[in-house]
């Protein structure tokens, strides 16, 4: 039977264009609060029988969590053959050793928690620092999709003689993939994190490349305080207004009005979070990952 993919609330428009790209149908989730704030969610029992993708981007991730597994469980009690988590954002990636004592590392507490759930799981850039792999913490089947080719594509598009900029040593990975697709320069600041909303990050050489379009790459955009100080730098060094592209559009408290009041120019997003500054698509680079991880899940049930 054809696989089923279930938005949780909020996600719906990305779940829409998994579905196409899929060739999936779109089930029905109905969820909501009663009066004292505890969820209701409802699946329709369709799903017997069938596989199903439930497609939830983990931001804010403590009001999201609670209504996803009851739907995971409620799936598996309907008879749902497997059921796979499509986490775009995949939240509780940074605390992920005890810096202090007595600290809580959340990342292998939920990696436990979801794998308990969850029969694969498919996220786009995740916060891999310590952690390497995320089979190092979650003990399913899981995909990591990589979202160059789209930023890649989106700057090649749309920005006239680009220099990518990292603002700090973590992002040269992408950095460089995002600026080889783009066939521009790149150049990495260095960071030094403070404390949650104290971001330092040192002061770029530009020379040789005025005349370019600036534009800061990241993963995450948070409180923006990373990509504010990268911006003022840039402005400072005489550049353009820099173009702020970031994968995961997370946006905390006042961090977009501080990006603008830094200076940025055009703030481009992916669809991994629904944010207004989404203009960049990524259901065609998850819809190949899911596929591979929902038909292996299937053979391995038939022992193929
Ligand atoms: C950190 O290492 C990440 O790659 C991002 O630079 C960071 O998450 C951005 O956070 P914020 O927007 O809070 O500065």
């Amino acid at each position: 039977m054809t696989p089923l993919v279930l938005a949780l609330p909020g996600n719906e428009t990305l779940s829409k264009a998994l579905a196409e790209e899929l060739g999936w149908p779109m089930g029905v989730l109905a969820a909501r609060r009663f009066p004292d704030g505890e969820a209701y969610v409802r699946v329709d029992d369709e799903s017997v029988g069938r596989s199903v993708a439930l497609v939830c981007t983990l931001d804010r991730p403590d009001e999201k969590v609670l209504p996803l597994l009851f739907a995971a469980d409620a799936l598996r009690e309907l008879g749902a053959m497997r059921v796979g988590l499509v986490a775009p954002y995949l939240a509780y990636m940074r605390q992920d050793r005890r810096f202090q004592s007595g600290e809580a590392v959340t990342s292998r507490s939920f990696a436990t928690l979801l794998s308990s759930r969850f029969d694969w799981l498919v996220t786009i850039d995740p916060h891999l620092h310590r952690v390497h792999g995320l089979g190092e913490i979650y003990s399913i089947p899981t995909r990591v999709v990589h979202a160059a080719p789209a930023l890649g594509g989106w700057v090649a598009e749309h920005v006239e003689r680009p220099l990518l900029i990292g603002p700090d040593a973590e992002s040269e990975q992408w950095v460089a993939d995002v600026a080889r697709r783009a066939s521009a320069p790149h150049l990495v600041l260095e960071k030094i994190r403070r404390g949650d909303r104290e971001v330092e990050v040192s002061a770029p050489t530009v020379d040789g490349h005025r005349g370019r379009t600036p534009v800061i790459v990241d993963d995450i955009i948070s409180s923006a305080r990373t990509m504010s100080a990268a911006v003022r730098h840039l402005r400072a060094a005489g550049l353009s207004p820099p173009i702020c592209l970031g994968v995961h559009a997370v946006f905390a408290g006042d961090a977009q009005h501080a990006l603008e009041d830094a200076g940025a120019g055009l703030i481009v997003t992916t669809d991994a979070i629904p944010h207004a500054t989404n203009r960049i698509g990524i259901a065609g680079l998850l819809a190949p990952a899911i596929l591979s991880l929902a038909v292996e899940a299937t053979e391995a049930r038939r022992g193929v």
